[in-house]
Formats: structure tokens, C-alpha cells, sequence
């Protein structure tokens, strides 16, 4: 008998028929947002799940579910995943990195380029008939060219952030858990500087950080007030990075130029204040949404899935195990 399985949410079916080559799939392609409660009753008797970053997977979810051995998450970051309660409950994790890097990163400067010269809310102006003669002074933005870019986090996506600044002529600063090694850092023209220094000297300020306990509003109304009242702020990574309600507050007093958010505390609910302010771009968590990407992320996140419950070309070997031990103690 296969084992049976759950995918969370709506994916491609060409997806869901190969899982099913391997497994009973319980697929939720009719795309119905499923609490806490629902999950775990639907995890009842599953071997693995197929999740999406929206569902939070913890102590209580898995309690009281003996048979469920994989968690494998449709998204590189993993918040939404207690890891070590998943480790300590033997459940192999897997997340979705790598595919998602380059087209993450091209969004990044998109956000960038669409807060820092005002194409949102230009064109929001143009389309309530405003636009009424061309003057010296309308709709000016910032300067992205020569202009200083900080990265707050620099694994592989601020990584790839940087590197496309090089046509920019831009200086980067970047601030990070580690500094990168010196060939890294010259290959990248990034240099390295304190938390404080970043967010001073930062036009352009580019959140890529993970969220953790330790980044909860690790932008606050105290980091945003020792930004330049020139900068931006792009938030890709996730909400509560940023205290959205003090953003919204600075956006509104002029206090930061821009912002550009395709994450939020809460999502997919905003802050409403962040709705009502005209120098913010929102885009809904839409970072990594390629065609070509979205793709290969479902295709990782089911390889994982086959492949931790020992099935498939790399049974027994996930490509992105987020907790070997788990799979060395299964060895022993
Ligand atoms: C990720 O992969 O972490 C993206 O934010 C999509 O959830």
C-alpha cells in the first residue's frame, strides 16, 4: 500500500500526478485556506505533507500524529516551521532553496526601482485623470544609479541583489549574521559595516534577512529613525522584520522617502495604515512568482517530500534537508 500524503494547497496537477505515482494524494486543489484545527485533522494518518509557507506547522499541529515522518515546505524561508519540534518529533523538514534566488532577486530591483521613482503611484495618478501638463517637479523620485545600496542579510538571494547593482554603479554596504569571506566581498564590490552604520549611510535599504525571534522588527521606530529621510526601504523577506505600524508612521511624517513591501506582519492582511499612505509599492508576497520558478520550487518541494519518505531516485537522500539528525538518527 503507498503511503498517503497531503499537499496543503492548490499546485500543478502535473505535480500532484507525479507525487502520485508514490503516494495517496490528499490534495487540496480546490485551494480552501485550512486553520490549524483543519490541518491537523487532515494530517491524521499521513506519512508526509507538501506545505506552503502560510501553513504554520508546530509543536501542536503535530502533536498526536505518530505517522507523519516529512514536512516539506514550498518556499526557501522557513518560519513557518518549528524545526525543533520537528527534529525532536523525528519529522524530516525540507525547504525550497537555490531555484528561487535569481528570479527573488530580480523582484527585489524591480521593488527597488518602482519605489525609488514613484511608477506605482505615478501611475495611479495618471489613471484618476491628474495628469494635467508636464512640470519640473512632478512625481520626482530618487536617483538609483550612483547611489548607495544597503543589504540587510546577505545569503544567496542579497547575494544575487548585489550583484545586479554592479550596472548601477552603486556602492554596497551590506550587514550580515557573518561577514562574507574578503574574495567573496570583492567579487560582489561589497563591503561590510555594523547594523548602524548600514541603515545611516543606506539610500536604498534591501531586507533579505530571515525571520526568526531574533528579527522581529529588527526595523523599528529606532532603526527607522536613524535612516536618511531620503531612503528607501524594500522589505522582501518577511513580515515582522519590519514594524509595519512605526513604517507606516514615518511614510506619513515624511520621515523616509518610500517603501516598497511584497511581505507583511499578519499577511494577507496590511496594515491599514499602509494602505492609506501614497509613498509605499505593496505587492502580495509575490517575490518568487515566475512561471518557470513557481515551478521548480513545486518540483523541489515534491522531490523532497518523495525522497524523505524513502522513495524515488534520491530515497532517503532530501536535496534540501533542513534536519540531517533527524535522517542520521534513522540511520543508526
Ligand atoms: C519563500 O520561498 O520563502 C517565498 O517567500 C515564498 O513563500
Amino acid at each position: 500500500m503507498k503511503p498517503s500524503i497531503l499537499v496543503t494547497r492548490a499546485v500543478f496537477p502535473d505535480v500532484i500526478d507525479h507525487l502520485a505515482r508514490y503516494f495517496e494524494v490528499d490534495s487540496n486543489q480546490a485551494d480552501e485556506i485550512l486553520d490549524a484545527a483543519a490541518l491537523k485533522a487532515r494530517l491524521a494518518g499521513k506519512a508526509g505533507v507538501l506545505a506552503n509557507a502560510a501553513d504554520r506547522i508546530d509543536a501542536s499541529v503535530i502533536d498526536g500524529l505518530p505517522s507523519l515522518r516529512a514536512v516539506c515546505n514550498m518556499a526557501v524561508g522557513y518560519n513557518n516551521l518549528d524545526v525543533p519540534a520537528l527534529t525532536a518529533a523525528g519529522i524530516l523538514a525540507t525547504n525550497t532553496p537555490d531555484v528561487l534566488t535569481e528570479t527573488t532577486a530580480d523582484f527585489g530591483w524591480a521593488l527597488l526601482m518602482a519605489t525609488a521613482r514613484r511608477v506605482t503611484e505615478s501611475e495611479h495618478f495618471l489613471r484618476a485623470g491628474k495628469w494635467e501638463r508636464w512640470s519640473y517637479d512632478m512625481m520626482v523620485g530618487m536617483d538609483v544609479y550612483g547611489s548607495t545600496l544597503g543589504i540587510l542579510g546577505m545569503g544567496r538571494i542579497g547575494q544575487a541583489l548585489a550583484r545586479r547593482a554592479a550596472g548601477f554603479g552603486m556602492q554596497i554596504l551590506y550587514h550580515n549574521r557573518s561577514q562574507l569571506p574578503a574574495a567573496v566581498e570583492r567579487t560582489l564590490g561589497a563591503r561590510y559595516v555594523s547594523k548602524d552604520e548600514l541603515l545611516a549611510q543606506a539610500d536604498h535599504l534591501l531586507l533579505v534577512l530571515p525571520y526568526s525571534a531574533d528579527s522581529h522588527h529588527a526595523i523599528g521606530e529606532a532603526e527607522l529613525a536613524r535612516m536618511k529621510p531620503s531612503a528607501t526601504l524594500i522589505n522582501l523577506a518577511r513580515g515582522g522584520i519590519v514594524d509595519d505600524a512605526a513604517l507606516a508612521r514615518a511614510l506619513r511624517e515624511r520621515r523616509l522617502f518610500a517603501a516598497g513591501l511584497d511581505v507583511f506582519e499578519g499577511e494577507p492582511q496590511v496594515h491599514p495604515d499602509l494602505l492609506t499612505v501614497p509613498n509605499v509599492v505593496l505587492t502580495p508576497h509575490i517575490a518568487s512568482a515566475s512561471e518557470k520558478t513557481r515551478r521548480a520550487m513545486a518540483v523541489l518541494a515534491a522531490d523532497n517530500l518523495i525522497a524523505a519518505l524513502d522513495a524515488g531516485p534520491c530515497a532517503g537522500n532530501p536535496p534540501s534537508l533542513l534536519n540531517p539528525d533527524v535522517m542520521a538518527s534513522r540511520r543508526r
